[in-house]
Protein backbone atom coordinates (compact mmCIF):
# COMPACT_ATOMS: atom_id res chain seq x y z
CA UNK A 1 0.00 0.00 0.00
CA UNK A 2 1.48 2.92 -1.01
CA UNK A 3 0.33 6.17 1.61
CA UNK A 4 0.55 9.93 0.09
CA UNK A 5 0.06 12.19 2.98
CA UNK A 6 1.61 9.53 5.05
CA UNK A 7 2.72 12.81 7.49
CA UNK A 8 -0.96 13.73 7.71
CA UNK A 9 -3.58 13.08 10.49
CA UNK A 10 -5.85 10.73 9.06
CA UNK A 11 -2.35 8.31 8.28
CA UNK A 12 -1.58 9.24 12.27
CA UNK A 13 -5.39 8.27 13.83
CA UNK A 14 -7.02 6.74 11.45
CA UNK A 15 -5.23 4.57 8.63
CA UNK A 16 -2.13 3.31 10.74
CA UNK A 17 -4.31 2.27 13.81
CA UNK A 18 -6.70 0.20 10.87
CA UNK A 19 -4.00 -1.58 9.11
CA UNK A 20 -2.13 -2.18 12.38
CA UNK A 21 -5.42 -3.92 13.89
CA UNK A 22 -5.86 -6.15 11.10
CA UNK A 23 -2.57 -7.36 11.27
CA UNK A 24 -3.43 -8.42 15.22
CA UNK A 25 -6.34 -10.22 13.71
CA UNK A 26 -4.01 -12.09 11.05
CA UNK A 27 -6.02 -10.47 8.36
CA UNK A 28 -3.43 -9.25 6.06
CA UNK A 29 -0.77 -11.21 4.37
CA UNK A 30 2.09 -11.73 5.74
CA UNK A 31 4.09 -9.96 3.56
CA UNK A 32 1.64 -7.18 3.74
CA UNK A 33 4.05 -3.38 3.23
CA UNK A 34 3.30 0.69 3.33
CA UNK A 35 5.42 2.89 1.78
CA UNK A 36 4.83 6.05 2.86
CA UNK A 37 5.28 9.26 0.96
CA UNK A 38 5.15 13.10 1.78
CA UNK A 39 7.45 16.15 1.80
CA UNK A 40 8.85 15.63 5.46
CA UNK A 41 12.27 14.08 4.73
CA UNK A 42 12.42 10.93 7.28
CA UNK A 43 14.10 7.77 7.27
CA UNK A 44 12.29 4.45 7.21
CA UNK A 45 12.98 4.34 11.03
CA UNK A 46 11.72 7.60 11.55
CA UNK A 47 8.47 6.65 10.53
CA UNK A 48 7.97 3.62 11.79
CA UNK A 49 8.99 5.63 15.15
CA UNK A 50 6.59 7.93 14.48
CA UNK A 51 4.07 5.72 13.29
CA UNK A 52 4.50 3.47 16.62
CA UNK A 53 3.45 6.84 18.80
CA UNK A 54 0.46 7.24 16.84
CA UNK A 55 -0.42 3.58 16.79
CA UNK A 56 0.05 3.06 20.37
CA UNK A 57 -1.93 6.62 21.07
CA UNK A 58 -4.63 6.37 18.59
CA UNK A 59 -5.68 2.24 18.87
CA UNK A 60 -9.28 2.67 20.05
CA UNK A 61 -10.47 -0.08 22.54
CA UNK A 62 -8.09 -2.47 21.61
CA UNK A 63 -4.52 -3.57 22.96
CA UNK A 64 -1.04 -2.55 21.49
CA UNK A 65 0.92 -5.61 21.32
CA UNK A 66 5.13 -4.50 21.19
CA UNK A 67 6.43 -7.51 20.22
CA UNK A 68 3.75 -7.49 17.13
CA UNK A 69 4.17 -3.93 16.20
CA UNK A 70 7.89 -4.90 16.03
CA UNK A 71 7.26 -7.60 12.91
CA UNK A 72 4.63 -5.25 11.45
CA UNK A 73 7.05 -1.79 11.44
CA UNK A 74 9.55 -4.09 9.27
CA UNK A 75 7.14 -3.64 6.46
CA UNK A 76 6.80 0.26 6.76
CA UNK A 77 9.35 2.47 4.42
CA UNK A 78 9.37 6.05 3.46
CA UNK A 79 10.08 7.43 0.85
CA UNK A 80 10.14 11.83 0.74
CA UNK A 81 9.25 13.82 -2.21
CA UNK A 82 7.35 16.26 -3.94
CA UNK A 83 4.10 14.72 -5.73
CA UNK A 84 3.94 17.53 -8.50
CA UNK A 85 7.79 16.22 -9.28
CA UNK A 86 7.77 13.14 -12.07
CA UNK A 87 10.96 12.04 -10.40
CA UNK A 88 8.81 11.21 -7.52
CA UNK A 89 7.06 8.56 -9.32
CA UNK A 90 9.84 7.18 -10.66
CA UNK A 91 11.40 6.55 -7.32
CA UNK A 92 7.89 4.96 -6.04
CA UNK A 93 8.09 2.72 -9.25
CA UNK A 94 11.68 1.38 -7.96
CA UNK A 95 10.92 1.04 -4.49
CA UNK A 96 7.86 -1.11 -5.17
CA UNK A 97 9.58 -3.16 -7.38
CA UNK A 98 12.10 -3.62 -4.32
CA UNK A 99 9.49 -3.87 -1.14
CA UNK A 100 7.52 -6.36 -3.52
CA UNK A 101 10.72 -8.64 -4.30
CA UNK A 102 11.48 -8.76 -0.57
CA UNK A 103 7.89 -9.16 0.91
CA UNK A 104 6.62 -11.03 -2.32
CA UNK A 105 3.60 -8.92 -2.84
CA UNK A 106 2.98 -10.47 -6.32
CA UNK A 107 2.58 -6.74 -7.78
CA UNK A 108 -0.52 -5.93 -6.14
CA UNK A 109 -0.69 -2.60 -5.04
CA UNK A 110 -2.99 -0.11 -3.71
CA UNK A 111 -1.93 3.83 -4.16
CA UNK A 112 -4.09 6.08 -0.81
CA UNK A 113 -4.44 9.54 -1.41
CA UNK A 114 -4.77 11.20 1.55
CA UNK A 115 -2.93 14.58 0.50
CA UNK A 116 -4.42 18.02 0.36
CA UNK A 117 -7.54 17.26 -2.17
CA UNK A 118 -6.23 19.83 -4.61
CA UNK A 119 -3.18 16.95 -5.12
CA UNK A 120 -5.57 13.99 -6.29
CA UNK A 121 -5.97 14.88 -9.96
CA UNK A 122 -2.16 15.44 -10.49
CA UNK A 123 -1.19 12.09 -8.03
CA UNK A 124 -3.30 10.20 -10.33
CA UNK A 125 -1.58 12.01 -13.18
CA UNK A 126 1.75 11.63 -12.31
CA UNK A 127 0.97 7.50 -11.46
CA UNK A 128 -0.44 6.83 -14.58
CA UNK A 129 2.60 8.86 -16.49
CA UNK A 130 5.00 6.36 -14.10
CA UNK A 131 3.03 3.12 -15.67
CA UNK A 132 2.13 2.82 -12.32
CA UNK A 133 -1.65 2.15 -12.73
CA UNK A 134 -1.10 -1.35 -13.96
CA UNK A 135 1.43 -3.93 -13.85
CA UNK A 136 1.75 -7.62 -12.90
CA UNK A 137 -0.70 -7.87 -9.92
CA UNK A 138 -3.80 -5.68 -9.35
CA UNK A 139 -3.55 -1.99 -9.16
CA UNK A 140 -6.11 0.10 -6.83
CA UNK A 141 -6.42 3.52 -6.12
CA UNK A 142 -8.21 4.77 -3.31
CA UNK A 143 -9.50 8.59 -2.88
CA UNK A 144 -10.04 10.57 0.19
CA UNK A 145 -12.87 12.83 0.82
CA UNK A 146 -13.57 15.45 -0.45
CA UNK A 147 -14.13 14.45 -4.00
CA UNK A 148 -14.09 17.61 -5.99
CA UNK A 149 -15.47 21.21 -4.19
CA UNK A 150 -18.39 20.96 -6.11
CA UNK A 151 -20.40 19.32 -9.12
CA UNK A 152 -17.80 20.66 -11.91
CA UNK A 153 -14.38 19.98 -10.03
CA UNK A 154 -15.94 16.34 -8.93
CA UNK A 155 -16.32 15.83 -12.74
CA UNK A 156 -13.01 17.31 -13.53
CA UNK A 157 -11.33 15.77 -10.81
CA UNK A 158 -12.88 12.00 -11.96
CA UNK A 159 -12.04 12.91 -15.79
CA UNK A 160 -8.47 13.49 -14.55
CA UNK A 161 -8.45 10.10 -12.88
CA UNK A 162 -10.02 7.94 -14.99
CA UNK A 163 -7.55 8.64 -18.19
CA UNK A 164 -5.09 6.57 -15.90
CA UNK A 165 -7.42 4.04 -13.93
CA UNK A 166 -10.84 2.21 -14.94
CA UNK A 167 -13.85 2.46 -12.58
CA UNK A 168 -13.21 -1.06 -11.25
CA UNK A 169 -9.72 0.14 -9.80
CA UNK A 170 -11.33 3.66 -8.25
CA UNK A 171 -12.19 3.24 -4.65
CA UNK A 172 -13.61 7.28 -3.20
CA UNK A 173 -13.70 6.32 0.41
CA UNK A 174 -16.47 7.54 2.36
CA UNK A 175 -15.89 6.48 6.02
CA UNK A 176 -19.75 6.52 7.19
CA UNK A 177 -20.46 3.57 4.83
CA UNK A 178 -18.08 1.48 6.31
CA UNK A 179 -19.38 2.30 9.85
CA UNK A 180 -20.70 -0.67 11.31
CA UNK A 181 -23.75 0.75 12.35
CA UNK A 182 -24.50 2.36 8.76
CA UNK A 183 -24.17 -1.16 7.38
CA UNK A 184 -26.57 -2.65 10.16
CA UNK A 185 -29.06 -0.57 8.18
CA UNK A 186 -29.09 -2.64 5.29
CA UNK A 187 -29.38 -5.77 8.17
CA UNK A 188 -32.03 -4.42 9.58
CA UNK A 189 -34.42 -3.27 6.46
CA UNK A 190 -33.69 -6.12 4.09
CA UNK A 191 -32.95 -8.91 6.47
CA UNK A 192 -36.38 -8.83 8.57
CA UNK A 193 -39.54 -8.90 6.62
CA UNK A 194 -41.90 -6.79 9.31
CA UNK A 195 -40.07 -3.45 8.67
CA UNK A 196 -40.25 -3.13 4.80
CA UNK A 197 -43.55 -3.21 4.37
CA UNK A 198 -43.66 0.07 6.93
CA UNK A 199 -41.11 1.71 5.28
CA UNK A 200 -42.81 3.86 2.75
CA UNK A 201 -44.81 7.18 2.86
CA UNK A 202 -48.29 5.14 3.92
CA UNK A 203 -46.76 4.86 7.34
CA UNK A 204 -43.65 7.36 8.01
CA UNK A 205 -44.52 10.92 8.83
CA UNK A 206 -40.82 12.21 8.40
CA UNK A 207 -37.23 11.35 9.14
CA UNK A 208 -34.68 13.13 11.28
CA UNK A 209 -31.12 11.99 10.08
CA UNK A 210 -28.81 14.12 12.72
CA UNK A 211 -24.95 13.98 12.81
CA UNK A 212 -23.49 15.97 16.20
CA UNK A 213 -20.61 16.94 17.15
CA UNK A 214 -19.47 18.15 20.33
CA UNK A 215 -15.76 19.39 19.30
CA UNK A 216 -14.76 22.14 17.31
CA UNK A 217 -12.36 22.40 14.18
CA UNK A 218 -9.40 21.01 16.31
CA UNK A 219 -6.52 22.79 14.45
CA UNK A 220 -8.41 22.19 10.86
CA UNK A 221 -9.39 25.58 10.66
CA UNK A 222 -7.71 26.06 7.41
CA UNK A 223 -9.54 22.98 5.64
CA UNK A 224 -12.63 23.87 7.26
CA UNK A 225 -12.67 27.36 6.25
CA UNK A 226 -12.73 26.22 2.65
CA UNK A 227 -15.31 23.00 3.13
CA UNK A 228 -18.10 24.15 6.14
CA UNK A 229 -20.42 21.96 7.53
CA UNK A 230 -22.43 20.96 4.58
CA UNK A 231 -19.33 20.06 1.49
CA UNK A 232 -17.88 18.51 4.90
CA UNK A 233 -20.78 16.32 6.39
CA UNK A 234 -23.91 16.41 4.05
CA UNK A 235 -22.73 16.70 0.56
CA UNK A 236 -20.92 12.68 1.59
CA UNK A 237 -21.23 11.33 4.93
CA UNK A 238 -25.30 12.35 5.57
CA UNK A 239 -26.42 11.83 1.98
CA UNK A 240 -24.81 8.20 1.60
CA UNK A 241 -26.76 7.36 5.19
CA UNK A 242 -30.11 8.93 3.75
CA UNK A 243 -29.34 6.86 0.54
CA UNK A 244 -28.91 3.80 3.11
CA UNK A 245 -32.22 4.44 4.92
CA UNK A 246 -34.13 5.41 1.76
CA UNK A 247 -32.76 3.07 -0.94
CA UNK A 248 -34.81 -0.13 -2.98
CA UNK A 249 -33.10 -3.42 -1.90
CA UNK A 250 -31.25 -4.93 -4.29
CA UNK A 251 -31.72 -8.22 -6.08
CA UNK A 252 -28.17 -9.24 -4.71
CA UNK A 253 -25.52 -8.09 -2.39
CA UNK A 254 -23.30 -7.73 -5.22
CA UNK A 255 -21.45 -4.36 -5.26
CA UNK A 256 -22.77 -2.53 -8.13
CA UNK A 257 -26.50 -3.70 -7.78
CA UNK A 258 -26.13 -2.14 -4.15
CA UNK A 259 -24.65 1.21 -5.42
CA UNK A 260 -27.01 1.07 -8.19
CA UNK A 261 -30.00 1.36 -6.04
CA UNK A 262 -28.14 3.87 -3.77
CA UNK A 263 -27.33 5.65 -6.67
CA UNK A 264 -31.37 5.24 -8.31
CA UNK A 265 -31.91 6.84 -4.96
CA UNK A 266 -29.65 9.31 -4.66
CA UNK A 267 -30.80 10.46 -8.04
CA UNK A 268 -33.97 11.11 -6.50
CA UNK A 269 -33.16 13.36 -4.34
CA UNK A 270 -35.33 16.79 -5.62
CA UNK A 271 -33.19 19.20 -6.39
CA UNK A 272 -33.83 22.87 -4.82
CA UNK A 273 -34.95 25.40 -7.40
CA UNK A 274 -32.51 28.71 -5.52
CA UNK A 275 -35.73 30.05 -4.23
CA UNK A 276 -36.35 27.06 -2.66
CA UNK A 277 -33.37 27.06 -0.83
CA UNK A 278 -34.37 29.93 1.91
CA UNK A 279 -37.33 27.50 3.58
CA UNK A 280 -35.04 24.57 2.86
CA UNK A 281 -31.69 24.97 3.90
CA UNK A 282 -30.18 26.87 7.39
CA UNK A 283 -26.36 27.83 7.61
CA UNK A 284 -24.89 28.36 11.06
CA UNK A 285 -21.88 29.24 12.32
CA UNK A 286 -20.96 28.89 15.95
CA UNK A 287 -19.73 32.08 18.37
CA UNK A 288 -17.89 32.07 21.74
CA UNK A 289 -19.85 29.31 24.30
CA UNK A 290 -19.45 26.46 26.69
CA UNK A 291 -18.81 22.94 26.02
CA UNK A 292 -18.15 20.33 28.02
CA UNK A 293 -17.88 22.75 31.03
CA UNK A 294 -15.22 24.81 29.16
CA UNK A 295 -15.30 27.85 27.48
CA UNK A 296 -14.35 27.64 24.10
CA UNK A 297 -13.94 30.87 21.12
CA UNK A 298 -15.95 31.36 18.57
CA UNK A 299 -15.01 29.88 15.23
CA UNK A 300 -13.98 33.17 13.83
CA UNK A 301 -11.35 33.12 16.44
CA UNK A 302 -10.03 29.89 15.72
CA UNK A 303 -6.49 29.47 14.43
CA UNK A 304 -6.39 29.55 10.37
CA UNK A 305 -9.61 31.24 9.91
CA UNK A 306 -10.24 34.48 9.00
CA UNK A 307 -11.81 36.87 11.29
CA UNK A 308 -14.64 37.33 8.67
CA UNK A 309 -15.38 33.74 7.30
CA UNK A 310 -18.29 32.87 6.15
CA UNK A 311 -17.76 29.22 6.43
CA UNK A 312 -21.03 27.33 7.91
CA UNK A 313 -20.22 25.53 11.05
CA UNK A 314 -23.81 23.98 10.79
CA UNK A 315 -25.88 23.03 8.16
CA UNK A 316 -29.59 21.85 8.01
CA UNK A 317 -31.60 21.07 5.48
CA UNK A 318 -34.80 18.97 3.82
CA UNK A 319 -34.25 16.68 1.20
CA UNK A 320 -37.30 15.20 -0.49
CA UNK A 321 -37.29 12.27 -2.71
CA UNK A 322 -38.78 12.33 -5.60
CA UNK A 323 -40.22 8.37 -6.22
CA UNK A 324 -43.64 6.40 -5.08
CA UNK A 325 -42.31 4.81 -2.16
CA UNK A 326 -41.11 8.80 -0.40
CA UNK A 327 -43.04 11.37 -2.64
CA UNK A 328 -44.23 14.01 0.33
CA UNK A 329 -42.00 12.36 3.29
CA UNK A 330 -39.32 14.88 4.29
CA UNK A 331 -36.11 14.03 5.46
CA UNK A 332 -34.23 16.60 7.79
CA UNK A 333 -30.65 16.51 7.96
CA UNK A 334 -28.10 18.51 10.21
CA UNK A 335 -24.96 18.55 11.51
CA UNK A 336 -22.84 20.84 13.44
CA UNK A 337 -19.79 21.40 15.24
CA UNK A 338 -19.65 22.29 19.04
CA UNK A 339 -23.15 21.41 19.40
CA UNK A 340 -23.77 20.16 23.41
CA UNK A 341 -22.65 16.28 22.46
CA UNK A 342 -21.21 13.63 20.32
CA UNK A 343 -24.43 11.61 18.75
CA UNK A 344 -25.04 10.38 15.12
CA UNK A 345 -28.61 8.75 14.64
CA UNK A 346 -31.39 8.29 12.00
CA UNK A 347 -34.97 8.56 13.82
CA UNK A 348 -37.86 7.49 11.87
CA UNK A 349 -40.99 9.62 12.72
CA UNK A 350 -43.96 7.28 11.90
CA UNK A 351 -47.72 8.72 11.42
CA UNK A 352 -49.80 9.08 14.72
CA UNK A 353 -52.20 6.06 14.83
CA UNK A 354 -55.31 7.14 12.65
CA UNK A 355 -57.82 7.55 15.67
CA UNK A 356 -57.31 7.66 19.61
CA UNK A 357 -59.49 5.81 21.58
CA UNK A 358 -58.17 6.68 24.63
CA UNK A 359 -58.95 10.63 23.98
CA UNK A 360 -61.66 10.52 26.99
CA UNK A 361 -59.35 8.73 29.40
CA UNK A 362 -56.41 10.43 31.65
CA UNK A 363 -53.84 9.57 28.96
CA UNK A 364 -51.61 11.40 28.29
CA UNK A 365 -49.33 10.94 25.91
CA UNK A 366 -51.51 8.75 23.81
CA UNK A 367 -51.17 10.76 20.36
CA UNK A 368 -47.19 10.26 20.50
CA UNK A 369 -46.54 8.99 17.45
CA UNK A 370 -44.19 5.60 17.06
CA UNK A 371 -40.52 6.25 16.81
CA UNK A 372 -37.67 4.12 15.66
CA UNK A 373 -33.99 5.03 16.07
CA UNK A 374 -31.20 3.79 14.79
CA UNK A 375 -28.12 5.06 16.52
CA UNK A 376 -24.96 5.58 14.47
CA UNK A 377 -22.99 6.26 17.40
CA UNK A 378 -22.16 6.17 20.50
CA UNK A 379 -24.25 3.62 22.29
CA UNK A 380 -24.76 2.11 19.19
CA UNK A 381 -27.93 0.36 19.06
CA UNK A 382 -31.47 0.80 17.73
CA UNK A 383 -34.60 1.44 19.94
CA UNK A 384 -38.28 1.28 19.52
CA UNK A 385 -40.36 4.11 20.90
CA UNK A 386 -44.00 3.22 21.33
CA UNK A 387 -47.29 3.78 24.03
CA UNK A 388 -48.20 1.63 27.01
CA UNK A 389 -50.29 1.57 29.71
CA UNK A 390 -49.16 2.52 33.06
CA UNK A 391 -49.84 -0.28 35.61
CA UNK A 392 -52.81 0.85 37.79
CA UNK A 393 -55.86 1.55 38.10
CA UNK A 394 -57.66 3.31 34.78
CA UNK A 395 -56.11 4.12 31.10
CA UNK A 396 -52.92 6.41 31.20
CA UNK A 397 -50.23 5.85 28.59
CA UNK A 398 -47.02 6.55 28.76
CA UNK A 399 -44.02 6.63 26.15
CA UNK A 400 -41.75 3.48 26.62
CA UNK A 401 -38.73 1.97 24.50
CA UNK A 402 -37.84 -1.49 23.72
CA UNK A 403 -33.70 -1.24 22.91
CA UNK A 404 -30.95 -3.09 21.30
CA UNK A 405 -27.93 -2.47 22.43
CA UNK A 406 -24.58 -3.43 20.50
CA UNK A 407 -22.29 -3.74 22.93
CA UNK A 408 -24.47 -5.66 24.92
CA UNK A 409 -26.29 -8.05 22.73
CA UNK A 410 -22.89 -9.22 20.59
CA UNK A 411 -20.36 -8.17 23.80
CA UNK A 412 -17.46 -7.74 21.37
CA UNK A 413 -15.45 -4.78 19.52
CA UNK A 414 -16.81 -3.47 16.31
CA UNK A 415 -14.23 -2.87 13.50
CA UNK A 416 -13.45 0.74 12.85
CA UNK A 417 -14.76 2.12 9.41
CA UNK A 418 -11.10 2.05 8.15
CA UNK A 419 -10.61 -1.27 8.94
CA UNK A 420 -13.21 -2.27 7.23
CA UNK A 421 -12.73 -0.47 4.16
CA UNK A 422 -9.03 -0.72 4.01
CA UNK A 423 -9.38 -4.55 3.95
CA UNK A 424 -12.51 -4.40 1.58
CA UNK A 425 -9.85 -2.81 -1.07
CA UNK A 426 -7.23 -4.88 -0.25
CA UNK A 427 -9.90 -7.87 -1.31
CA UNK A 428 -11.75 -5.94 -4.34
CA UNK A 429 -14.97 -5.53 -2.72
CA UNK A 430 -16.19 -1.99 -3.60
CA UNK A 431 -19.66 -1.83 -2.12
CA UNK A 432 -19.39 0.20 0.65
CA UNK A 433 -17.30 2.56 -1.30
CA UNK A 434 -18.96 5.34 -3.54
CA UNK A 435 -19.09 5.45 -7.06
CA UNK A 436 -19.01 8.28 -9.71
CA UNK A 437 -22.37 8.56 -10.00
CA UNK A 438 -23.41 8.79 -7.35
CA UNK A 439 -20.82 11.53 -6.07
CA UNK A 440 -22.80 13.24 -9.05
CA UNK A 441 -25.78 12.63 -7.85
CA UNK A 442 -24.69 14.32 -4.09
CA UNK A 443 -22.95 17.21 -5.38
CA UNK A 444 -25.96 18.27 -8.05
CA UNK A 445 -28.13 17.64 -4.43
CA UNK A 446 -26.28 20.23 -2.70
CA UNK A 447 -25.19 22.80 -5.69
CA UNK A 448 -28.72 24.74 -5.12
CA UNK A 449 -27.39 25.38 -1.82
CA UNK A 450 -23.94 25.98 -2.56
CA UNK A 451 -24.67 28.68 -4.76
CA UNK A 452 -27.19 30.24 -2.85
CA UNK A 453 -25.23 30.57 0.01
CA UNK A 454 -22.30 31.79 -2.12
CA UNK A 455 -24.17 35.00 -2.72
CA UNK A 456 -25.91 35.50 0.43
CA UNK A 457 -24.13 37.89 3.93
CA UNK A 458 -25.67 35.96 7.16
CA UNK A 459 -25.17 37.04 10.22
CA UNK A 460 -22.75 34.82 11.53
CA UNK A 461 -21.73 33.82 14.38
CA UNK A 462 -25.77 32.51 14.87
CA UNK A 463 -25.68 30.16 17.40
CA UNK A 464 -23.51 30.06 20.78
CA UNK A 465 -20.71 26.82 20.81
CA UNK A 466 -22.72 23.91 22.57
CA UNK A 467 -26.05 24.95 21.44
CA UNK A 468 -28.24 23.10 19.48
CA UNK A 469 -28.01 25.38 15.87
CA UNK A 470 -29.70 28.81 15.26
CA UNK A 471 -33.15 29.33 15.82
CA UNK A 472 -33.78 28.83 11.78
CA UNK A 473 -33.25 25.22 11.71
CA UNK A 474 -36.43 25.09 14.19
CA UNK A 475 -38.47 27.50 11.92
CA UNK A 476 -37.63 25.07 9.14
CA UNK A 477 -39.11 22.09 10.84
CA UNK A 478 -41.82 24.05 12.13
CA UNK A 479 -42.98 25.27 8.46
CA UNK A 480 -44.19 21.17 8.18
CA UNK A 481 -45.63 20.95 11.45
CA UNK A 482 -41.83 19.32 13.20
CA UNK A 483 -39.76 19.59 15.80
CA UNK A 484 -36.06 18.23 16.15
CA UNK A 485 -35.94 15.46 18.40
CA UNK A 486 -33.25 16.08 21.35
CA UNK A 487 -31.31 13.22 20.87
C1 LIG B 1 -14.92 13.72 8.57
C2 LIG B 1 -15.06 15.20 8.63
O1 LIG B 1 -15.15 13.25 7.27
O2 LIG B 1 -15.87 13.14 9.45
C3 LIG B 1 -14.86 15.71 10.05
O3 LIG B 1 -14.11 15.82 7.74
C4 LIG B 1 -15.78 14.99 10.99
O4 LIG B 1 -15.05 17.11 10.13
C5 LIG B 1 -15.69 13.49 10.81
O5 LIG B 1 -15.40 15.34 12.31
C6 LIG B 1 -16.74 12.78 11.62
O6 LIG B 1 -16.50 11.41 11.57
P1 LIG B 1 -16.90 10.48 12.79
O7 LIG B 1 -16.54 9.11 12.32
O8 LIG B 1 -16.13 10.95 13.98
O9 LIG B 1 -18.38 10.67 12.98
Amino acid sequence: MVIFGANGDLTRRKLMPALYRLAYEGRLAPGFAVIGISRTAMTDDDFRNRMHDSVSKFMEDAPFDEDLWRSFAQGLFYLPGDVGDMVLYQKIAGSLAEVGKQRQTAGNVLFYLSTQPSQYGEIAEGLGAAGLAKGEGWRRIIIEKPFGHDLPSARDLNARIQKHFEEDQIYRIDHYLGKETVQNIMAFRFGNGIFEPLWNRRYIDHVQITAAESIGVEGRGAYYQEAGALRDMIQNHLLQVMATIAMEPSATFSSDEVRDERAKLLRSVRIMTLDEVEGNAVAGQYGAGRVGGQQVVGFRQESGVRPDSPTDTYAAATFMVDNWRWADVPFYIRTGKYLPKRVSEIAIHFKSAPLSVFRNSDASGTTAPNLLILRIQPEEGISLKFVSKRPGAGMTLRPVSMDFNYGASFGERSPSAYETLLLDAVIGDATLYTRQDMVEASWRAVQPILDCWATKKFPFPNYAAGTWGPAAADAMLARRGHVWRTP
